[in-house]
């Protein structure tokens, strides 16, 4: 893409796109979308509904999304790097792929997949470390129109088992390991169990990266380099129709299992392609770093399809922020020269808490912008990321959006418009964001609190939940016909600037990764010593949001001090292994009984009060069944 193609330079520049996005926003659209590579050009630009959930982009026209991201750039970007790749261990090899060399590895994957019976619109789920080939297959599926569905890598087998089924995926791809600082993870391992319950799994493909040794199971199993013997290096492109799938990925809702957020093939990259140029103002030879594990939406749309649909030299990293050192972050920043670093509060927080030299060792000469995306940052995090990591010199950019929207909804433009700490600003043009009442009235003007909301669809928007779009239909536009619902609370400050509160609904937000709290309770109640168990997050200095757990036990099974921290481990692992370590509860209360109503409703308001330690304003006890239980709880907090 031309960097200068729909390109806001200027506030004005800004202001004026917003207006015409606002006024003609299919005009505007269309300008946007002119020069990608088109097989054929859409019909209509949107097809609006935002009361069954139904938006269609570019309806009719014809392309692929590889073709976008490497083939047009082969003649300008051809020698260009395209992504680098640093390793979890500094001392081990780098990658480098220039454009051509990614096109010739995409491609060549492309081939393994259709080899293997891959065919256009199956699922393949991707459950991989951050190495390249995690990269190249991603894109790979794109190619041959495959439907990918990235599984993050630190989830447990069961929670492999429930995505890989709800997508009846057909392929599995997967490493034999991974490395994630100084641990080694047999990847391949938990893969198997997983699939001991998914009989829609016909092939695994297995990249070999640590060179452990695997079980492989005949007629199922194969080696990726193997099959890459054979494959040719040149692939031609499926063409897919601007709405055909592009991708799943699970996310975290208050009711139930996670859900899978379809977005298609068109909207997407447009979103993605604009969104990615103009938050951070990206220049040619720009090195981009985005933390972000594929596995989450910020690295499909900000470490692969954004960055590389611009033509930019993509960062990608195997390791952690803390490892070999909590200087890592700093000391990839300097080796490589980047520009422009994208990274999550919860990584600043916990790099903030080691000594300051750890930082003040790397010059950090080459880095221009920053952005924070996530998770509220706090005005702490905020300060310390702008005074040490940016010299008080790159403007600080907060990227409000979700896994549902495709690409950033609010944030200011890097150094186009105004940065507040805490506030992620303006909304970018096709984005109309409104504050609601509980009762779902607008509330206009300025300084002002309430949901968040947004009243029209924009490219990247959600298309449906697979395989179950009335599920789509009422958590996102049920609850205000009319508008989607962002699940957000936000306050929009004097100026008009938003800043985002947090969840207004039961999901919790650890480290930047979204969970349910039903999800996490029916988690804890698999396990054998549990009656019953309410979840709520409460402050947590690095996390953002810590899992504060009580729990009701089974009769006898914690009537001595010796059985409650055995009972508490035993409910770790069992979170551990349905779910996966990243959703172990950091407290665990163990209760005889919980806040219900009458009508057995759990007061949670208490329960987060209590976690919170507000416990001096606990409010109304009087409508609960057996309002001493308050006091048990009270007094047992952790
Ligand atoms: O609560 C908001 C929070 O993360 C949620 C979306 O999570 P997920 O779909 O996993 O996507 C994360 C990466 C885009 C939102 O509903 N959130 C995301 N970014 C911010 C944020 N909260 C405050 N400020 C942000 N910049």
């Amino acid at each position: 893409m031309p960097l200068e193609h729909s390109r806001i330079r200027t506030f004005e520049d800004y202001q004026d796109a917003y207006r015409r996005s606002v006024e003609n926003p299919e005009q505007f659209w269309a300008d946007v979308a002119e020069p990608f590579t088109w097989r054929r050009k859409w019909s209509s630009v949107l097809k609006a509904d935002l009361v069954v959930g139904r938006n269609e982009w570019y309806g009719g026209a014809k392309l692929n999304i590889t073709e976008n991201c490497l083939d047009r750039h082969l003649a300008s970007r051809g020698n260009k790097l395209a992504l680098i790749w640093e390793p979890n261990d500094p001392k081990t090899r780098q990658i480098r792929y220039t454009y051509r060399e990614l096109h010739q590895q995409v491609c060549q994957f492309a081939n393994v997949l259709l080899n293997n019976g891959v065919e256009k619109g199956d699922r393949v789920c991707l459950y991989m470390p951050m190495i390249p080939q995690l990269a190249i297959a991603v894109l790979a599926c794109a190619r041959i129109g495959a439907v990918h569905s990235v599984i993050f890598a630190g989830f447990s087998s069961t929670a492999i088992a429930d995505r890989v089924n709800d997508a009846q995926a057909s392929v599995v791809l997967t490493s034999d390991g991974l490395n994630r600082g100084p641990k080694q993870i047999p990847v391949k391992r938990v893969v198997d169990e997983a699939l001991e319950s998914c009989p829609s799994v016909r092939r695994v493909i297995v990249v070999e990266h640590l060179g452990w040794p695997v079980h492989m199971q005949e007629g199922r199993d194969v080696w990726y380099h193997e099959e890459a013997l054979e494959a040719a290096k040149t692939c031609p492109a499926e063409e897919m129709d601007a709405e055909d799938m592009l991708f799943i990925l699970y996310t975290s809702g208050s009711t139930g299992k996670p859900k899978g957020v379809v977005h298609t093939t068109a909207g997407y990259m447009v979103w993605a392609d604009y969104t990615f140029r103009n938050v951070f103002q990206v220049e040619e030879n720009d090195i981009y770093w985005c933390t972000a594990d594929i596995g989450w939406v910020t690295g499909h749309s900000y470490l692969l399809y954004g960055p590389l649909l611009n033509g930019a030299t993509t960062l990608m990293f195997e390791g952690v922020p803390t490892y070999p050192d909590a200087g890592r972050f700093w000391e990839v920043i300097d080796k490589h020269g980047v520009t422009v670093f994208y990274t999550a509060p919860t990584a600043i927080r916990s790099l903030m808490a080691t000594p300051l030299d750890n930082v003040l060792s790397y010059s950090l000469d080459s880095l221009r912008i920053l952005g924070s995306v996530g998770e509220p940052i706090n005005e702490e995090a905020w300060h310390w990321y702008h005074t040490h990591v940016g010299k008080e010199r790159c403007p600080v950019i907060d990227t409000w959006w979700q896994t549902e929207t495709g690409g950033i909804m609010i944030s200011a433009l890097a150094g186009v418009s105004p940065t507040k700490p805490a506030h992620a600003g303006q909304p970018l043009p096709g984005v109309q964001p409104v504050l609601l009442s509980q009762e779902g009235q607008e509330i206009e003007g300025n300084d002002q609190e309430g949901y968040l909301a947004i009243k029209a669809p924009w490219p990247g928007i959600i298309r449906t939940t697979y395989g179950d779009h009335e599920r789509a239909k009422q958590t996102y536009f049920g609850p205000y016909p009319g508008y989607y619902f962002t699940g957000d609370g936000a306050r929009r400050d004097e100026n008009g600037l938003y800043r985002i509160i947090g969840r207004v609904d039961d999901v919790i937000n650890v480290s930047g990764h979204r969970f349910g709290t039903a999800e996490i309770e029916n988690a804890i109640n698999q396990n054998p010593n549990v009656v019953e168990s309410a979840v709520v997050g409460y402050p947590h200095d690095v996390k953002g949001q810590g899992i504060y757990a009580f729990v009701i036990c089974r009769e006898g099974a914690c009537d001595t001090a010796t059985d409650k921290p055995h009972v508490e481990a035993s409910i770790i692992e069992t979170v551990v292994a349905e779910i996966g370590k990243i959703a172990k509860p950091d407290k665990i209360q163990l209760v005889s009984g919980l806040p219900k109503t009458r009508s057995g409703k759990i007061m949670r308001r208490i329960l987060r009060k209590v976690a919170e330690g507000e416990t001096s304003n606990i409010g109304d006890v009087t409508t609960l069944l057996d309002p001493a239980v308050v006091d048990e709880i009270i007094n047992g907090r952790k």
